[in-house]
């Protein structure tokens, strides 16, 4: 019933060039059985949005302000990411948390402001190695959920992306087991805080080291609903060999 999501998160990576990727991308995926969705940087994403025209890929922004308008040098509203074309916005990536000191709170007001602009909200949680090693993950994601996830979310609005610290860039994947708990717990939450039919809509991504040789492995994990992809997103040949992982499991 929730349909499957491949996202790509180019981060600070991408010019003009990489649009060709995503042309690419869209080639090998004319009918694809799952959403593409990819982030490029903010100034990629007007042009990305016209290269995908039609395609079944669509684009997504990084991050979005709490605000609408306003006096914010710098920033970028949801309702300009819509403008733009993106039809989605990545919040509370840990490189967002950690850059530029993104409170959960901070990251619950921005989902608003995205959900208000009309866009789905892809919410990042994960904990450091230092958490996981003090038995604290549940803890930490519970944490994260409560105070990052709004009231507005429902089955269509809301992404949620677990994404431990110590997976992202780094080539270590955690287990089966790790997976699955995390994903578990959060599909668990999820329900008793938006009622089965919500909580059981709501797309759980994995996210953190996802490559073409360890994808199958990670979409077989229960309540895996898809990967936010970084590195391996930036080239289509990289890419969409996980998307068609994806689009191979159950
Ligand atoms: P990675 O990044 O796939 O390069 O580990 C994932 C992410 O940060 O979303």
């Amino acid at each position: 019933m929730r349909r499957k999501l491949a996202a790509g998160n180019w981060k600070m990576n991408g010019l003009t060039d990489s649009l060709d990727e995503l042309r690419s991308l869209a080639r090998a995926h004319p009918d694809p059985a799952v959403d593409i969705l990819v982030c490029p940087p903010a100034t990629l994403i007007a042009q990305a949005a016209q290269v995908c025209a039609g395609l079944p890929v669509a684009i997504g922004g990084q991050d979005c302000h709490t605000e609408r308008t306003g006096a914010h040098t710098g920033d970028l509203s949801a309702e300009m990411l819509k403008d733009s074309g993106a039809c989605a916005v990545i919040l509370g990536h840990s490189e967002r948390r950690e850059d530029h000191g993104e409170t959960s709170d901070m990251v619950r007001a921005k989902a608003r402001a995205a959900h208000a602009a009309g866009l789905m909200a892809v919410i990042c949680l994960g904990e450091s190695l230092a958490q996981r090693d003090a038995a604290n993950t549940l803890d930490i994601i519970a944490a994260q959920m409560s105070l990052s996830i709004p009231d507005t979310s429902t089955a269509e609005n809301l992404v949620i992306a677990y994404e431990p610290i110590w997976a992202i860039g780094t080539g270590k994947l955690p287990d089966a087991a790790q997976i699955g708990e995390v994903h578990d717990f959060i599909r668990t939450r999820l329900e008793r805080r938006f009622g089965p039919g919500a909580g059981r809509g709501m797309r759980i991504l994995y996210g953190g080291s996802v490559k073409p040789n360890n994808a199958d492995q990670v979409f077989r994990v229960p309540n895996v609903d898809g990967a936010l992809v970084g590195g391996a997103s930036l080239r289509a040949e990289d890419f969409s060999p996980i998307i068609k992982a994806l689009s191979q499991t159950g």
